[in-house]
């Protein structure tokens, strides 16, 4: 029996893991505060799905989610919930920057550290982490708090897989490093778009296909996984200048 649980799963990426998932023969474990649209979600899938309702912006509502997966075999963890927002740094509002930080770093943290546990101790599974190609910016003006959430979730990755590679353990962590999705996260953060999108269907096909290939930063869509190369070779001041016209299109529309 395969078992995947996928935070995030009320909505676009997350949503697609769980039908993707559920169509290759997943049982699966559903988390998002929405408990209406994970219970729609669960409905439609062709495999068992279990909803769990809980604010991974809560630390409580984490160690409780850790603590129920020691129950269950997971072979799949995918810390994938998370938001971001728009706005000078000293600008945006500071207790939904905080809150940011809370899902989008310290849940991931949390729950990273105790699945990891969980999974070391059979020495199975695998967790995948949905960062962004933020994540792999020197910084994001304009987004200043979203890029360092997710260079902070790269970053510990691809330390936890070193860690994993060296004890010769069998477990698998990687990060999902995609541009612009098109889902609902544009709506949350009030932003367009300044490229265009790929669908989620897409974005969620090519992690689980390189996932399964080894790959641990995983960087969906050629002009995307071109522009995270072309960022570590060119001068950090001119990739700031890019993005921040990047991100001033967002605002503008
Ligand atoms: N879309 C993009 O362009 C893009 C690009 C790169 C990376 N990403 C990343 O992909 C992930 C999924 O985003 P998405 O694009 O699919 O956006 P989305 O459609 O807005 O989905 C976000 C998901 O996160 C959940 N979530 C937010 N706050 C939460 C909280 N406090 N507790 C529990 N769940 C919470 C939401 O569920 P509830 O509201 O029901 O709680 C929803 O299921 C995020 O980590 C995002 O940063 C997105």
């Amino acid at each position: 029996m395969k078992l995947a649980c996928i935070t995030g799963a009320s909505s676009g990426i997350g949503r697609e893991f769980a039908r993707q998932l559920s169509n290759q023969g997943y049982d699966l474990i559903l988390v998002a505060r929405s408990k209406d649209k994970l219970e729609q979600i669960a409905k439609k899938c062709r495999t068992r799905a279990e909803v769990i309702a809980a604010d991974l912006s809560k630390e409580e509502a984490c160690r409780e989610i850790a603590e129920r997966m020691k129950e269950r075999e997971l072979t799949l963890f995918i810390n994938n919930a998370g938001f971001g927002n728009i706005g000078l740094f000293e600008s945006c509002d500071l207790d939904r920057d905080l809150e940011m930080i809370d899902v989008n770093v310290r849940a991931v943290h949390i729950l990273t550290h105790e699945i990891l546990e969980q999974m070391k101790a059979r020495n199975k599974g695998t967790i995948l982490n949905t960062a962004s190609v933020a994540g792999l910016m020197p910084g994001g003006p304009l987004m200043a708090t979203y890029y360092a959430t997710k260079a902070y979730v790269v970053s510990i990755t691809n330390a936890i897989a070193a860690e994993l590679k060296e004890s010769g353990s069998l477990v698998r962590i990687a990060a999902l490093c995609p541009g612009p999705v098109d889902t609902d996260f544009n709506d949350v953060a009030g932003v367009q778009f300044s490229l265009p999108g790929i669908s989620a269907r897409n974005c969620v096909m090519t992690a689980l296909k390189e996932l399964k290939k080894g790959r641990i930063i995983i960087v969906p869509g050629l002009i995307v996984k071109a522009g995270s190369v072309l960022a570590k070779l060119l001068p950090r001041a001119l990739v700031m200048r890019v993005l921040m016209k990047g991100q001033n299109k967002k605002i503008e529309g």
